[in-house]
């Protein structure tokens, strides 16, 4: 019997005690979430999306409940590099798990700054954000076409030599395996995918799109079958470490992802409704391989990468 099966795993060189990772913008820099589940557990954590300069967010309804998952039109809120670099990087390190910073930005100028700042950084893995639907400029912009994903990805590598490179991918991209490619053959040591879908809802009562900036970004259990169908898909065209998301509530929802050779997974929607969720995620992926007799992660994926 297989007491203890490895849930450990590296991404790029970095060690991982297990492949649960908390997703960008849904674990704010940590502290947020102290006493509500044991964060030492976790895998990593991935910061929410950081730009060189600080940003409000955007105007109005920011976050919107769907019968089987959630709307957000956050437009990218946070103190700025440098400030998170002071405030909030010390203590987030202390925390135990690996820190991934999620950075995004509106121009490739900007991108290449702020990953200069990261370079310098205590921090594990940058993760390239070119996926966000909610702002104005940039963001999912560069996600879309392997061409802005090829120019930013090669810009961000070249300024962070010294960090490891995971870009975010957007399911929204018409060709997400040419764009995958692009940020592959620029230096991308991991891929991570995927962020929200670009959807809208109206409110009838004030017979307007209940978001200012009309489309939002939707995550949650509704896309996870899409989100598992493209990393399927993904695993096989590229031969970097995927990590698969979207919609992963459970220790089965996070199993499928590995199974489709996802090498880690991230977690988001599902902690806003029950933070202990990716304690339980931890748990019941040991739980499965010790009773299916699967010694290491690597041995869960049903089909090998390419
Ligand atoms: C409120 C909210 C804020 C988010 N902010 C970011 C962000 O700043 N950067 C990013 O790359 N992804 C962001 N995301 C996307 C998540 O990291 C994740 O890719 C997506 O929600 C799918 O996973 P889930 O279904 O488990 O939530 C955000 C998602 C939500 C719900």
């Amino acid at each position: 019997m297989n007491d203890k099966p490895d849930l450990s795993l590296s991404i790029a060189g970095i060690p991982f005690r297990n492949p649960v990772i908390a997703a960008s913008g849904t674990f704010g820099y940590g502290r947020e979430y102290a006493g509500l589940l044991d964060i030492a557990a976790l895998g990593g954590i991935c910061t929410k999306g950081l730009t060189l300069t600080p940003r409000a967010g955007n105007d109005g309804i920011r976050v919107h409940e769907t019968p089987s998952g959630l709307m957000n039109s956050i437009g990218l809120e946070n103190p700025g590099i440098p400030a998170f670099l002071e405030k909030e990087l010390p203590a987030l390190r202390e925390l135990g798990p690996v820190i991934i910073a999620n950075l995004s930005g509106s121009s490739v100028e900007e991108y290449a700054e702020g990953a200069h700042l990261l370079n310098a950084a205590p921090i594990d893995i940058i993760e390239l954000n070119i996926s966000c639907p909610n702002v104005k400029a940039g963001g999912m912009g560069f996600g879309l076409d392997p061409g802005a994903a090829a120019g930013v990805t090669r810009a961000v590598r070249r300024a962070a030599a010294n960090k490891p490179l995971m870009v975010k991918l957007s399911p929204n991209a018409p060709d997400l395996c040419a764009v995958a490619s692009a940020c592959v053959a620029q230096g991308a040591n991991a891929l991570s995918l995927v962020n929200t879908f670009k959807a809208m809802a109206i409110d009838i009562y004030r017979r307007k799109p209940m978001f200012d900036m009309v489309s939002a970004g939707l995550s949650g259990p509704g896309i996870r079958p899409i989100a598992l169908r493209m990393v399927w898909e993904l695993c096989e065209q590229v031969s970097v470490p995927i990590v698969g998301m979207g919609g992963i509530a459970t220790a089965s929802d996070a199993l499928e992802f590995l199974m489709a050779g996802a090498v880690a997974i991230q977690v988001g929607s599902a902690t806003f409704a029950h933070p202990p969720a990716m304690n339980e995620i931890i748990t019941g992926i040991a739980a499965y391989m010790r009773q299916y007799q699967i010694p290491s992660l690597a041995d869960l994926a049903i089909r090998k990468t390419a």
